[in-house]
């Protein structure tokens, strides 16, 4: 038996109501354990494309997540299952200390707060930041906001992580200490990177997308070189 595909995407096409043609038949699966890149130039589809995955935009073909199909009456569910870690950790980070900040998915899940305290707690000691509970998230490095975000995410208990452009804002060794914590999560990753030494270092293979489809896969290193990205 195959193993069955966290992510399943068939025939996926949208166009914005401006007439953009974004994504024109997507095929993509994501297996258990898997770290894929997502490569390609802007305004080639990738974020249109991650905002399907989790029912923000919704076009033609199918997509279903762990086996549930994205729905409006599944989103609830989808959004527990499938992680996003946004580009800028600002638009993630608005409560007043960085434990009410991790708590408040699992509170909004109607989880009792000292249970999602625990939570929120063990996800901070799982990147690191256990220390930094009771401080404000926007006096911390990007690199510290950019774990605390993922804490966040990671309170959840998702299956899936999809990390859009995480290391925008970090420096080298923002960036490495990223690289270090990516490596010990087991949950199947989506990455979506203009780094290529970041996708090699992480991921086991890549797609690159191209005027709203995916033109080319393999490893990082075939499709970076097939596609002359570097
Ligand atoms: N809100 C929008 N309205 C109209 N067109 C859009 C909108 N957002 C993105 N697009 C267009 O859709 C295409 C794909 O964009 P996007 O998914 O953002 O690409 P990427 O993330 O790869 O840079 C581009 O042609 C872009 O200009
Ligand atoms: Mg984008």
């Amino acid at each position: 038996m195959p193993k069955s595909s966290l992510i399943r995407v068939r025939n996926l096409r949208f166009r914005y109501p401006d007439g953009t043609q974004a994504l024109d038949g997507v095929a993509f699966d994501l297996l258990p354990g898997e770290c894929v890149a997502v490569l390609g130039p802007n305004g080639s589809g990738k974020t249109t494309f991650l905002m399907h995955l989790n029912g923000l935009l919704s076009g033609e073909g199918e997509i279903s997540i762990c086996g549930i199909p994205v729905q409006k009456n599944t989103l609830p569910e989808i959004r527990q299952k499938i992680g996003f870690v946004f580009q800028n950790s600002d638009d993630q980070l608005f409560m007043p200390t960085v434990l009410d900040d991790v708590a408040f998915g699992p509170l909004n899940l109607g989880m009792a707060p000292e249970q999602a305290s625990d939570r929120a707690r063990r996800a901070l000691e799982q990147v690191g930041m256990q220390h930094a509970q009771g401080k404000a998230p926007y006096h911390l490095s990007a690199g510290q906001k950019k774990r605390v975000a993922i804490a966040g995410v990671l309170a959840m208990e998702p299956a899936i992580l999809v990390l859009d452009e995480p290391t925008t804002f970090l420096d080298p060794p923002g960036r490495r200490a990223l690289l270090e914590l990516l490596k010990t999560l087991p949950q199947a990753k989506l990455l979506v990177t203009h780094d290529v030494g970041f996708a090699m270092d992480l991921a086991d293979r890549a797609v690159f997308f191209d005027q709203g489809n995916i033109t080319a896969t393999g490893t990082v290193e075939h499709v970076a070189e097939k596609c002359g990205w570097r």
